[in-house]
């Protein structure tokens, strides 16, 4: 009998649960009015005087035992559905959450944006596919000039007429005929271009071209602005300017940034001359500004234009230019800490 009392006492002191029903079982078991608790104390009057003792301790430490269990587990059961009712278990460690990166292009575009929107450039878009006014002909290209072979363009289907850009000067012509001077406005965006896809180049890439058209601009507010774009893009301010022939600009140049000798990487970067072209530009041609309806007479204007693949490839010494349209996770998660 005695040892029967302790079997259930170690049952007790095991007894563990989280639901609801299997508590209120429990304490049926031990506790109800036919519970086992009362009919070992209905036994009570059977036991020899002798262990009476014994017995009686037996049963009275089975019952607080079994008193005790049931509230703390209620109590357990209670305070978990108070809690998660209505926020879950807020002592639980939050959930990691996943962040994106942005793209190496997406990052290069927002910082020559935010560099020229300092100094009053808006920005400007356009349409991809484009009609030949808006990609050449404005631009002082008419049909068989022999400069639309500097540029290797995809038609759309059979229509001569259609076309995907080739660069986002389309999009400054599409400015100038909807706006009046003063202008100030830089495009970025995708181009595209028939040329062999390899580790330095590929049939589409981005570019910022930007725009500047208002009375007695010179060559000279061109150059200082370059300046203070390379200064404030690279940290270096020592620029040269190449002749350079475009059929939209007159006189036209090729941007030249001093990058410097110091490292292996520099080297091989600017094939040993410390200098790196970065961009085109010139003074707009009078013609277009006629085409796009602005009288060159009062107006005169700058452009220029720059690769962005090229330039996130340098700031981020990415080793080939089709890992930036490849979409690979490995590749994009690392610009998790950039702007
Ligand atoms: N549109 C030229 C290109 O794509 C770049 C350029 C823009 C050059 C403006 C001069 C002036 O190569």
């Amino acid at each position: 009998m005695i040892d029967t009392l302790k079997q259930h006492l170690a049952e007790v002191e095991a007894f563990s649960s989280t639901s609801k029903d299997e508590i209120e079982a429990f304490r049926i078991k031990y506790l109800g009015k036919k519970g086992l608790l009362n009919s070992f104390f209905a036994e009570f009057k059977n036991v020899p005087n002798g262990q009476k003792k014994e017995f009686g301790q037996a049963i009275n430490q089975l019952k607080t035992s079994a008193n005790e269990k049931v509230n703390t587990l209620k109590q357990a059961v209670e305070n978990q559905s108070e809690t998660q009712g209505k926020y879950g278990d807020l002592t639980r460690p939050g959930e990691p959450i996943e962040i994106g990166a942005r793209h190496p292009i997406s990052i290069v575009k927002n910082r020559i944006i935010n560099i020229f929107s300092r100094i009053g450039f808006n920005v400007s878009e356009g349409p991809e596919i484009e009609d030949d006014w808006h990609n050449f002909t404005a631009l002082n290209l008419p049909e068989y000039h022999p400069a639309r072979d500097m540029q290797d363009t995809f038609f759309i289907q059979t229509d001569p007429d259609i076309l995907l850009r080739t660069h986002t000067s389309s999009v400054q012509v599409r400015y100038m005929e909807n706006n009046r001077p003063p202008i100030r406005t830089i495009s970025p965006g995708r181009v595209y271009r028939n040329e062999a896809i390899s580790a330095r180049s590929h049939c589409f890439f981005h570019q910022v071209e930007g725009l500047y058209v208002d009375k007695d601009v010179s060559f000279a507010d061109l150059k200082q602005t370059l300046q203070y774009f390379t200064s404030e893009m690279f940290g270096k301010s020592k620029i040269r300017l190449r002749p350079s022939y475009f059929p939209f600009t007159e006189p036209s140049a090729e941007v030249d940034v001093y990058w410097g000798l110091e490292t292996e990487t520099d080297y091989k970067m600017t094939k040993g001359t410390g200098w790196l072209e970065i961009m085109g530009c010139g003074m707009v041609d009078p013609n277009v500004l006629q085409n796009c309806g602005i009288d060159p007479e009062v107006y005169s204007g700058f452009a220029f234009g720059m690769g962005i693949d090229r330039i996130a490839l340098l700031l981020h010494q990415i080793p080939d230019i089709r890992l930036l349209s490849e979409n690979d996770i490995r590749f994009l998660d690392q610009f998790k800490s950039s702007l």
